[in-house]
C-alpha cells in the first residue's frame, strides 16, 4: 500500500467483526511497530496482546466505567450539548458522531478479536506512540482497523493488576488498542485545512498556501 493511502485512510475504527487476526500477520505488526523512533533507542514499549473471551469482558466492564465517569466529569459540557444541543449546528453534529462511536466502542470493546495493551515508562508516551502508530499503520496495510485509546488510565492499576503486571513502578500502561477486521468503510478523517495548524518563520504568521481538500487520493 502508498504510504500515503495508509496514513489518509487510518483512522480511529471502533466498529469491528469478530473475525480473528490471522497469527501470521502478528509478527509482521510487531516487527513494524519496534522499528519507530523512540527516545535513544532505549526501546522502553511493552505490548500484551489480549484475546481471552473473559479478560476482555473484564477490561470492558472497566472501560464502561472509566466512560461513564468521564460523561459525567470532564466531557460533563459534551454531554449536554449531545442531549440538548442544535441539531443543526456542525459543532453539535460532530460531537453526537464522536460520542454515539465512542459509547459504541464501550459497549463492545469486548467483541473486538483482540485488545493491544501498550506500556512504557512514566511520561514515556514520546516513545511509545510512534512505535504504536507504526502498528496502526501496519494494520491498515492489512486491512485491519484499530482505534487508539487512553480512557482505561483512569483505572490503570485495575488493569494492570488484571494482566499481572509487577507492581514495581517501571511500566506503566499508556494505551489499549482493540484491533480486527472493520464492518465500515475506509475513509479520510474530517480535519480542519492543514493552513490553519502551520506558521511560517514565526508564531501567528501565516504560510502562502492553502489546502481547501485533502491531497489523497
Ligand atoms: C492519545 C489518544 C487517546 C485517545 N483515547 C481515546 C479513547 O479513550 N476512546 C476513544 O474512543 N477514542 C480515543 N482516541 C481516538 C480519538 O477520539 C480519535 O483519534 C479522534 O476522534 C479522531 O478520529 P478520526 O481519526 O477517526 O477522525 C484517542 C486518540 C488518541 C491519539
Amino acid at each position: 500500500m502508498d504510504v500515503y493511502e495508509a496514513i489518509y485512510t487510518t483512522r480511529a475504527m471502533r466498529r469491528m467483526k469478530p473475525d480473528p487476526i490471522p497469527e501470521e500477520l502478528l509478527p509482521k505488526l510487531f516487527d513494524a511497530a519496534i522499528r519507530g523512533p523512540n527516545s535513544g533507542n532505549t526501546q522502553l514499549f511493552r505490548f500484551i496482546t489480549v484475546t481471552d473471551p473473559e479478560m476482555k469482558q473484564t477490561i470492558q466492564k472497566i472501560y464502561r466505567a472509566c466512560l461513564d465517569e468521564l460523561n459525567s466529569t470532564k466531557y460533563a459540557g459534551a454531554q449536554e450539548q449531545v442531549k440538548s444541543g442544535d441539531p443543526d449546528s456542525p459543532e453539535v453534529q460532530q460531537t453526537i458522531k464522536i460520542d454515539k462511536s465512542a459509547q459504541w466502542l464501550a459497549n463492545h470493546l469486548h467483541e473486538a478479536p483482540m485488545l493491544i495493551v501498550v506500556f512504557g515508562k512514566e511520561g514515556g508516551e514520546t516513545t511509545t506512540f510512534p512505535c504504536l502508530w507504526n502498528l496502526c499503520l501496519a494494520a491498515r496495510a492489512e486491512g485491519l482497523g484499530t482505534a487508539i485509546t487512553t480512557l482505561l488510565k483512569l483505572d490503570k492499576q485495575k488493569v494492570e493488576d488484571l494482566l499481572g503486571m509487577p507492581r514495581d513502578d517501571v511500566w506503566n500502561m499508556h494505551a489499549l488498542v482493540p484491533i480486527g477486521y472493520p464492518t465500515g468503510k475506509w475513509g479520510v478523517p474530517n480535519r480542519k485545512p492543514a493552513e490553519q495548524a502551520v506558521f511560517t518563520e514565526s508564531w501567528g504568521q501565516p504560510v502562502n498556501w492553502q489546502v481547501p481538500k485533502p491531497l489523497w487520493p
